[in-house]
């Protein structure tokens, strides 16, 4: 197994360490368009190989010949959120950026899965899979893991419980329209609705929304990265395992949910295929109607790149 990750930023550096800790793969590249930063960071990772304990070799690099025959490339090349700046201000100079780097990447990989970090999510996972011309089942985009894991972390403080015991979904596009999905949140198999009152659950709801913007503007200079680096090695662990997680990630809807044709956040089961299966659960009326108002600004911030891609 080998895996590149492209970006050797904040989440690039940070899911490259997890993933060799992890031993996710025998290799890991590390690649950015900065010279030095890559080679730097994979040296200084790879020599905490003896005490991390682990024999996964890591690599730094601006050459894309490095990545060859990659099973997994990560992407998370390109500018982050800055304060008073939303996603979609990302999108024109994030499309250069993700255009360019996936025509790199598979001069060098014929097939490998693509996961997706790079904001607008949903957006440049479209990029990506256009570009690629690869299944759009091996292109992948991270925001659901993420966006989960932060409901779920204010439900766990909340009820002062485990975070192991609250299982969530977040749909939909990864921006302000995203979908926590209360329906199907439950502690240990029990509704959340049985256990705070929907005052509390609403203000969670609104909290999971602004998750993003709640970290840049404590950091001021940049955006989350160990959540969402933890994010997307838990998308790359299933994959590589074959575990079949069931986990909600960004894919090209064919239908479900009323959605055609739009890369969008919902269940899907993550094995060695990539997204191997997209479950249509069955949602409340203002849930599908807010996972399809989402669907509909990612489609349009697509059709708006027409010329750009
Ligand atoms: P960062 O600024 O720390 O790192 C980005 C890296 O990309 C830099 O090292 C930069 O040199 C490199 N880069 C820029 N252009 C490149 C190119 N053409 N080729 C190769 N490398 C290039 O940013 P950070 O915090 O790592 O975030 C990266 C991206 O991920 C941003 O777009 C951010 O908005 C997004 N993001 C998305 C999340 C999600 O849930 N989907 C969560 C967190 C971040
Ligand atoms: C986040 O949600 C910046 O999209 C990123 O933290």
């Amino acid at each position: 197994m080998k895996i590149t990750v492209i970006g050797a930023g904040n989440v690039g550096a940070t899911a490259a360490l997890r993933i060799a800790e992890k031993q996710l793969a025998r290799e890991v590249v590390l690649i950015d368009i900065v010279e030095g930063i890559p080679q730097g960071k994979a040296l200084d990772m790879y020599e905490s190989g003896p005490v991390a304990l682990f024999d996964t070799m890591v690599r730094g690099s601006n050459d894309y010949a490095d990545s060859s025959d990659s099973d997994i490339v990560l992407i998370t090349a390109g500018l982050a959120r800055k304060p008073g700046m939303s996603r979609e201000d990302l999108l024109m100079k994030n499309t250069a950026i993700i255009k360019d780097v996936t025509t790199q990447v598979m001069k060098y990989s014929s097939n490998p899965i693509l996961i997706m970090v790079s904001n607008p999510l949903d957006v440049m996972t479209f990029v990506a899979h256009t570009v690629s011309g690869l299944k759009p089942e091996r292109v992948i985009g991270m925001a659901g893991v993420l966006d989960t894991a932060r409901f779920r972390s204010f439900i766990a403080e909340a009820l002062n419980v485990s975070m192991q015991d609250i299982n969530a979904f977040v749909l939909g596009g990864h921006g302000d329209s995203m979908v926590p999905v209360v329906k199907y949140t439950n502690v240990a198999g029990i509704p959340l609705t049985e256990l705070l009152p929907m005052e509390t659950i609403n203000s969670i709801v609104e909290r999971t929304k602004n998750g993003g913007i709640e970290i840049v503007n404590h950091l001021k200079t940049g955006s989350a990265f160990y959540a969402p680096a933890a994010s997307a090695v838990e998308m790359i662990e299933s994959i590589v395992k074959d575990r079949k997680r069931i986990l909600p990630c960004t894919t090209c809807l064919g239908g479900q949910y009323g959605i055609n044709n739009v890369f969008c956040g919902v269940p899907v089961k993550l094995g060695k295929e990539g997204v191997e299966q997209i479950l249509e659960i069955n949602l409340a009326d203002n849930e599908l109607k807010a996972l399809q108002a989402s669907a509909a600004i990612v489609e349009k911030n697509c059709k708006s790149l027409a010329s750009a891609i």
